[in-house]
């Protein structure tokens, strides 16, 4: 394991929501400073939330020394170096842009936004910041899963050669119950997008981030399972209490789609809430001239690897764990074998968003990663409102 540091200038953050993301990055911020040298010692040194005394209870849970209430206020102290958006969709644009017109680094839970015309703003301003030496970046926090941080490698040092197809699904079942409230996450006036949006925007950012690969064009189809639903009584991350009135769902529950690549692969995707028995069953396989990957995140410190150079009689899929001080972020934790879990994807995620921070340099995934993918979502609806009609992502990259 790697020495701390306790000399390194301090980076204030003030983390906006407090409920799954928002306590999932405070154990981040808390984490990342004590297994990886990064050059400045983060605090959380503010929590803002719409509730003074949940956000205080979370505030004394993580020793956190200051509550607000009102994000703007928090973006325009003076004291901030870091503004952490953990909120619902609709408040990324509005806070990220304040945040950066007020000179602080941002980063932002994906999906970046709500619209590809905010995406498209946000961008913009953070490429402005980023002359100003302001950094930002958007939270695919899979792509610090060391299995799939990994799997990148092989592909970049060409161990898979040609990339023919790329498979990748996101598999939950959360709502399936038709009485599950109608959360935030179900209205589009503050998610955007159902689980093209929450979830499929993930396996979208690992198919192009994984083979470098950009999507050029899709043909998708999309449906609302349960149309009505119960209000919300009472809600806390992923759970809620059900009300006597009821509601539309205004977003997709599934999505699946097909799409080209701009390197000449084809790709198949599954965004769904409703694959019963599926938790979070994200999943992607690719398959090369040289050979293939697979990678579930239900089993995530494994990757599964082929190679198709050598003999076919000995040419099998073989699991390799991926828990040696030899892989990605590895080093930094236990012995071989003694795996990680969901949480340590988003320690990495603040790791390499404070090294970047301290460097100086742009962090990845940027907010014009962040673009490239809302322009698939932007594309998909597109596709689907028009029953499956081909639909170029009008990729520019
Ligand atoms: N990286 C990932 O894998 C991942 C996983 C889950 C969610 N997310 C993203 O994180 C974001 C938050 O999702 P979540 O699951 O944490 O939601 P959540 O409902 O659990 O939490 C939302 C938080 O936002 C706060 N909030 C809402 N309005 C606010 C306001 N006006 N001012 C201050 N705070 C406000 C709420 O109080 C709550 O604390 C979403 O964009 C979501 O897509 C990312």
């Amino acid at each position: 394991m790697k020495q701390m540091h306790s000399q390194a200038p301090s980076l204030r953050v003030a983390l906006i929501g407090h409920s799954f993301m928002g306590t999932i990055h405070a154990q981040a911020w808390q984490s990342a400073p004590r297994f990886f040298e990064l050059g400045l010692k983060p605090e959380v040194a503010v929590v803002c939330g719409r509730n003074d005394d949940a956000a205080s209870v979370f505030a004394t849970k993580f020793d956190i020394p200051q509550v607000e209430n009102d994000w703007r206020k928090v973006v325009a102290d003076p004291s901030v170096d870091v503004v952490d958006i953990c909120t619902p969709g609709h408040l990324h644009s509005p806070i990220a842009l304040a945040a950066l017109a007020a000179g602080k680094h941002v980063l932002c839970e994906k999906p970046l936004s709500n619209s590809l015309g905010e995406a498209e703003e946000m961008t913009a301003a953070a490429e402005a910041a980023q002359e100003r030496g302001i950094q930002s970046m958007v939270g695919y926090s899979y792509r610090r899963t060391p299995a799939l941080a990994h799997a990148r490698q092989l592909v970049s040092e060409g161990k898979i050669g040609r990339i023919f197809h790329i498979r990748a699904v996101y598999l939950q079942d959360w709502i399936v119950d038709e009485e599950f409230p109608l959360v935030w996450r179900l209205q589009r006036e503050h998610a955007g997008s159902g689980a093209l949006g929450d979830i499929g925007a993930h396996v979208v950012d690992l198919a192009q981030y994984l083979t470098g690969h950009h999507i050029t064009g899709v043909s998708a189809l999309t449906e609302t399972f349960v149309k009505t639903r119960p209000l919300v009584a009472s809600s806390d991350g992923l759970s809620a209490t059900a009300s006597d009135e009821r509601g539309s769902v205004t977003v997709d529950d599934a999505a699946v789609f097909i799409a080209r690549t701009d390197k000449g692969a084809l790709a198949t995707f599954e965004a769904s809430r409703f694959a019963t028995g599926r938790k979070n069953a994200l999943r992607i396989e690719i398959n090369g001239a040289r050979g293939s990957l697979a990678f579930d995140f239900e089993s995530m410190n494994e990757l599964w690897v082929q190679d198709n150079t050598g003999s076919r009689a000995s040419s099998g899929f073989s699991r390799i764990l991926v828990t040696e001080p030899e892989h990605p972020y590895m080093d930094a934790w236990w012995p071989a074998g003694h795996g990680l879990g969901y949480e340590h994807t988003f320690v990495h995620e603040i790791a390499d968003f404070v090294r970047n921070i301290a460097a100086g340099t742009q962090p990845s995934p940027s907010f014009r990663d962040g673009l490239a993918i809302q322009r698939v979502l932007a594309a998909v609806e597109a596709s689907a409102q028009a029953n499956a009609v081909w639909t170029a992502t009008n990729y520019e990259f």
